[in-house]
């Protein structure tokens, strides 16, 4: 299966607020990045659709921790949090944050592409990626409060800023964290 057709399956299991999920997914497609753009300007997956398939692995693997260890937690939340939680990483709509390199004049000669294939936008604003992320989401879609938990610290103890969720963590937010972890380290490493 393609990363596409994975991904339009995984979007099918939101039934309960399937209308606003569909509205909210139309504005990431069709209004930013969110299909091409990279997952990262240099590590995983750092090429034209990376955030996608990561999203997609997220969500697979998210699913079956959930199905491992709590089945009573809500798919839908599983796949609204995973789908979307690095959504951040588009940018804004028409001022992506990741652009790709040019390659040298010689890398050209030799038929390379540049050492490092994205750079960061300058010109945003500031704001985390999970930050960005809810500020993109909150206003179109009605997210739980479990679901803002899981996007907002998705990335747990790996960051700094996430220190006052220690201990507070829900389920859902562990099983975001764990399959993002396992996305990227492994999933994404072989
Ligand atoms: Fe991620």
């Amino acid at each position: 299966m393609t990363v596409k057709e994975r991904y339009e399956k995984l979007k099918e299991l939101v039934t309960e607020r399937k209308a606003e999920f569909a509205e909210l997914m139309s504005f990431v497609e069709n209004e930013t990045e969110y299909l091409t753009a990279p997952a990262s300007t240099r590590f995983h997956l750092s090429r034209e659709g990376g955030l996608l398939e990561h999203s997609v692995n997220v969500c697979e693997n998210m699913l079956r921790l959930r199905a491992a260890l709590a089945p009573e937690i809500s798919e839908e939340s599983c796949v609204i949090t995973a789908l979307l939680h690095d959504l951040g990483k588009v940018g804004m709509p028409g001022r992506p944050m990741y652009i790709p390199n040019q390659p040298t004049a010689k890398q050209k000669q030799y038929g390379y592409g540049p050492s490092v294939p994205y750079h960061t936008n300058e010109k945003l604003t500031y704001l985390s990626v999970p930050i960005r992320g809810l500020y993109l989401i909150a206003s179109r879609f009605p997210l739980t409060e479990e679901e803002t938990q899981a996007i907002v610290y998705h990335d747990g103890q790996y960051v700094d800023d996430n220190k006052s969720v220690a201990t507070r963590e829900c389920p859902l937010l562990f099983l975001l964290q764990y399959a993002d972890s396992w996305s990227c380290f492994v999933t994404e490493r072989k």
